[in-house]
């Protein structure tokens, strides 16, 4: 039998050493031929669009420098699946047909496991005999189920790491200034709470933190920048990109509105945003920073746990299709903090696709 795997979403350090996964995992299962990676995800499965990676994957070096790629190597794509298209599904299955293809693995996001719930459901209904398993990944953190996903520990550290930088950068004129890091993770905060590592470690800064799982206000904001420089001369703010202003409370918009395929916005500009409210209104030196792609392809600063995760969760999916799971989407179930621990099982795609986890209020 034949297998095929695709990458889905927004890339991240990690997404690459989980296609690893699935590829050594088959290498070392005699029962599995070829194994396809299709082109810019699903729809290479549509267009017939296919790579036989044991032709481009062909040493062990090969798979290091892979698992220590960023992006998806084998492109992306954020297309959704309308279940009333019967005809991109018949396209979907001939190709899968076509190829003899056992099982199919998508690595993506929780947008990524509507397809891999859709597929899973068609080919229950169809009557075919093919495994469709998700396998997770963003870095947003924002699966549920899962105790976290991968590509987030890399991108965390790269957060962390960076916003401590800098702190020390901003902080050496003796001048007011205020300082704004708009950081990735769309609805969810936890990528910009990740900076709140910095103040387990005794760092003072960020001074303010805003997620988006709060109400904005901009006058409470103003009052917030105020209260700190009352305190510090260098005020640091990190902001989660997904952070709304409230339309009343300013004019125009610092967004170009445009969407995704799954309907979400294309998030970016709150941080400048809040930097010409800091200019107009308070009138110190201000500068926001946009931490933009580099918080999800620095793989100079990859998190080696969240790599060797990221592989193992591929590997596992591998098993767990043999084993004749389909409609799953593996996670982590967290066993022990200290020492750390982790456990990867499969859940029902469905407790995950198109569902977000946010940050909790508490706890
Ligand atoms: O979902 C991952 C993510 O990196 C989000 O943090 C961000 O809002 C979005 O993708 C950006 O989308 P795109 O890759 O399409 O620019």
């Amino acid at each position: 039998m034949n297998i095929a795997v695709a990458q889905s979403g927004g890339p991240t350090c990690a997404i690459n050493a989980s296609l690893v996964g699935v590829f050594r995992e088959a290498l070392k299962t005699p029962e599995i031929d070829a194994v396809f990676g299709s082109v810019n995800g699903i729809e290479g499965i549509i267009k017939d669009e296919l790579v036989n990676l044991k032709s481009i994957i062909t040493t062990n070096e090969d798979m290091e420098l892979l698992r220590q790629t960023p992006s998806t190597v084998l492109g992306s794509c954020r297309r959704k699946l309308d279940e009333n298209d019967e005809e991109t599904f018949e396209r979907i299955m001939t190709c899968f047909e076509k190829h003899r293809i056992a099982a199919f693995f998508y690595i993506g996001g929780n947008d990524s496991m509507d397809t891999v719930e859709k597929l899973s459901r068609y080919v229950k209904k169809a009557g075919k005999d093919i495994k469709i398993i998700g396998i997770p990944k963003t870095i947003d953190n924002d699966l549920p189920v899962t105790d976290h996903t991968p590509g987030f520990g890399s991108a965390a550290k790269y957060v962390a790491a960076t916003v401590q930088e800098i702190i020390r950068d901003c902080s050496v004129y003796s001048i007011e200034s205020v300082t704004i890091i708009e950081i990735m993770g769309r609805n969810a905060g936890w990528l910009t709470a990740s900076t709140c590592v910095l103040k387990a470690n005794g760092e003072e800064a960020p001074h303010l933190i805003y997620l988006p799982e709060g109400d904005f206000d901009i006058e409470r904001f103003l009052e917030d920048v105020r209260a700190e420089q009352a305190k510090h001369m260098a005020v640091v703010v990190a902001v989660s990109e997904g952070v709304t202003i409230p339309e009343d409370q300013l004019e125009g918009s610092y967004q170009n509105g445009v969407t995704d395929n799954f309907g979400h916005k294309y998030l970016s500009g709150i941080g400048k945003a809040l930097e010409t409210i800091v200019r107009d209104r308070i009138g110190c030196k201000v500068r926001s920073i946009e931490l933009n792609v580099m918080q999800r392809c620095s793989s100079h600063i990859c998190s080696k746990t969240d790599i060797d995760e990221a592989e193992q969760i591929g590997s596992y999916a591998v098993r767990a299709a043999l084993a004749g799971e389909t409609g799953k989407t593996m996670v982590f179930r967290r066993i022990s903090d200290i020492p750390y621990v982790v456990k990867i099982e499969s859940v029902d795609t469905a407790l995950v696709a198109n569902k977000e986890k946010s940050l909790p209020q508490a706890g």
